[in-house]
């Protein structure tokens, strides 16, 4: 069977789960650079770890979706100037805006910032962090430099940002056993209702 082709329409309310659950279906399979895990292993993981946690669906479903931006020939905003690690925090933020609530934004726009934040302000997470994570994080800018981690401790969802941020790396675990995406389709549609009914 020949996969689905990648929608030309910009997702809706109405189309934003099978809209994500086509990049699931489509492209989950490719690689995480660096990593032992498929890109849609990895997402499925941080939701795993965050629903293990016993956290709000909201939360679940940002772990869920902090990558998608990884995704960005699937926006209709592809250059062929772009590459696998360039904003994709901002990117995925982008997509998703119209649809889901501040807190789920919030962590996928900063969860590359988050990295950054911990690394400054908690002396084991550098220490765990994965080979591949140590080498972006020097792409990434570094270490969050004292006032810089001050203003971003201040964000609104900061607490929320960082938990989504240590699903996000522990969700690098080979063959580890997951539910699927059709387990998390339906807290998104709940969490996308809730947003956008009021
Ligand atoms: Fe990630």
């Amino acid at each position: 069977m020949t996969a689905p082709a990648a929608p030309t329409a910009a997702p809706t309310a109405d189309s934003i789960v099978p809209f994500v659950a086509g990049i699931f279906e489509r492209r989950g399979s490719e690689e995480y650079l660096g990593e032992p895990v498929t890109m849609a292993e990895h997402m499925l993981q941080a939701a795993h770890f965050a629903e293990q946690a016993h956290e709000p669906e909201v939360v679940i479903v940002a772990a869920l979706l902090h990558d998608l931006g990884h995704f960005t020939s699937e926006f209709g905003t592809f250059s062929m100037a772009d590459t696998r690690d360039r904003h994709h925090e901002e990117a995925g933020a982008a997509v998703l805006a119209p649809f889901f609530p501040p807190l789920v934004i919030d962590c996928v726009r900063h969860h590359v910032a988050a990295k950054r934040y911990l690394c400054a302000t908690d002396p084991d997470y550098f220490n765990a962090l994965s080979a591949a994570s140590v080498h972006s994080l020097s792409l990434q800018g570094g270490p969050m430099p004292a006032d810089e981690a001050r203003a971003f401790g201040e964000l609104d969802n900061a607490a929320a940002i960082v938990r989504v941020r240590r699903y996000d790396d522990m969700g690098k675990e080979a063959a580890l056993a997951t539910p699927p995406f059709d387990h998390f389709a339906p807290m998104i549609a709940r969490v996308v209702a809730a947003h956008t009914s009021r």
